[in-house]
């Protein structure tokens, strides 16, 4: 679905708006456009904590809503994004809503406007393009700002509405049904996205990947009679700083393969599982505009994983593209086999730095919860530099441990090792796996299976496909540095 939502950066507030959003602190001097007191704002419930709306009756002109900005002296990126997006649920689609920029003397103009961009827009999210008669409204955001503010504002929007129709276009991947994004039709989507956007793009089928020896992406392809797909983007602008490469998880439905998982209800969401992938996607595309001075290199390893008569057995063994070999003792781990012919393909371009994103464990989840990602690498300096992007995206990581005497939980009899670890330390053994893809380039992987989706509408989350993770590629690319090794 297009994004709908148009975001303008004005001076002042235009005479012909529907809703005047109006920002209130939890201290200091209520605007006197809301015509009420703090005290008939506490009484009514509001004492302007970020996520509090109010709206304000009126007979005539404009609906007035008081949004909560919390404390104005310790605002960030995160509260401002979290108030727009209370801002953008309580005007509840009427066609246009203006609003001041908040100002504050903890944030600059142009990443307070960027945030309130990110936050109106993402809250305004939804899947409608399989609901028969159903189309999200168009809105307009105005954001005003004046005087020595005015010109971050313009920057900001700018830079906000990149970056949110980049994440927008990773939920819209990621809640399409698996019979209406397979692995070719999501390279034919990547094929168009990167000739919008100034990438340059090549695909490879399943010969190619043959001939290039990807034994995982076409093992996992095996049970399948959908072929699969590898996606190699590039972005390289004149006089790059770094090199960075990134790979995603592009496994357009995940069944388990003959390892079949239970007709649980949570497995609907596995065509969510590649996630990843369309992160890798979305924020290469937002590049160009933001005029990152990164080269960054995508692999989108792309297919479904299902069990058939010509599915990858237990036992058998795959050969990756670095050479390494693997016995398959269970097919539903799926993505480090995917993974291991990328992360390979990374190596052999000498980047600076390699980073995957992958909806890769159940554990990974089970450690962390649906609202942080794991993080995991060979390279702290390199890891630190993701930890920073997912604060300022407000996109949350934790670290866990690489932890190399883990490493024989992978041991096989007949393979280099094993697709799975023992019971515990699921994230972890995953993790390990992939390590034997990534040489000696500095690496940070990202296990994004809690935060892939959300059940309900939560700030500027909407149900569904959250896109977790574009934003933070985005924000990576453009703050990247060569990390010592
Ligand atoms: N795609 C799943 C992981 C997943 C689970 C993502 C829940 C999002 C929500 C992955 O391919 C998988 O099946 N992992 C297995 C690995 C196990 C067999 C070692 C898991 O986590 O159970
Ligand atoms: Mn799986
Ligand atoms: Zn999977």
């Amino acid at each position: 679905m297009a994004n709908n939502v148009t975001v303008e950066s004005v001076r002042s507030i235009p005479k012909t708006v529907e809703v005047i959003g109006v920002p209130v602190g939890t201290t200091g001097a209520v605007p006197r456009q809301l015509g009420l007191s703090r005290a008939a704002l506490t009484a009514h419930g509001f004492d302007g904590k970020v996520g509090q709306t109010l709206t304000v009756p009126s007979s005539s002109g404009p609906t007035v809503i008081a949004v909560g900005i919390g404390d104005p002296r310790k605002a960030t990126a995160a509260t401002v994004r979290r108030s727009a997006a209370a801002l953008a649920r309580a005007a509840s689609r009427r066609a246009s809503v203006a609003t001041t920029l908040v100002d504050s003397v903890s944030l600059d103009a142009r990443s307070a406007a960027q945030a309130a961009v990110e936050g109106f827009v993402l809250a305004s999210y939804r899947y409608t393009d399989l609901k028969s008669g159903v189309e999200n409204p168009a809105v307009t955001l105005s954001l005003v700002a004046t005087g020595s503010r005015a010109k971050g504002c313009d920057a900001g929007v700018e830079r906000g509405r990149t970056t949110s129709a980049a994440a927008w276009t990773a939920r819209d991947l990621a809640n399409t049904p698996p019979a209406y994004l397979t692995a070719r039709m999501l390279a034919d989507r990547a094929v168009a996205m990167a000739k919008e956007s100034g990438l340059e793009v090549e695909v490879f089928d399943n010969d190619k990947l043959a001939v290039m020896g990807c034994g995982g992406l076409l093992g996992v392809n095996r049970g399948s009679t959908e072929p699969a797909r590898m996606v190699k983007l590039t972005y390289s602008p004149a006089g790059a700083t770094g090199h960075l490469v990134m790979v995603g998880k592009g496994i357009t439905y995940d069944s388990g393969g003959i390892s079949l998982k239970p007709s649980d209800a949570s497995h609907a969401n596995m065509k969510m599982d590649m996630s990843g992938a369309a992160a890798v996607l979305s924020a290469m595309s937002a590049l160009k505009a933001l005029r990152c001075r990164t080269k960054v290199t995508g692999y989108l390893m792309c297919t479904d994983n299902r069990p058939s008569g010509s599915a990858v057995a237990m036992g058998d063994v795959l050969t990756f593209r670095n050479g390494k070999t693997a016995e398959i003792h269970n097919t539903d781990a799926e993505g480090r086999l995917v993974l291991a012919d990328g992360l390979s393909l990374g190596v052999e371009t000498k980047p600076d730095a390699m980073v995957d994103i992958a909806t890769l464990t159940g554990a990974c989840m089970a450690a962390l919860g649906t609202k942080i990602a794991g993080v995991l690498g060979t390279n702290d300096a390199f890891i630190d530099q993701v930890k920073n992007s997912a604060g300022r995206a407000d996109e949350p990581v934790w670290q866990l441990p690489l932890e190399r005497d883990y490493r024989r939980l992978l041991d096989s009899n007949v393979a280099d090792m094993r697709n799975i670890g023992g019971p515990y330390a699921g994230a972890i053994t995953a993790a390990l796996f992939l390590a034997e893809f990534t040489g000696d380039v500095p690496w940070a992987h990202l296990d994004i299976a809690g935060p892939m989706s959300v059940d309900g509408d939560d700030g500027w989350l909407s149900r569904g496909a959250t896109g977790f993770g574009t934003r933070l590629l985005i924000d990576l690319a453009l703050n990247f540095t060569k990390p010592k090794r």
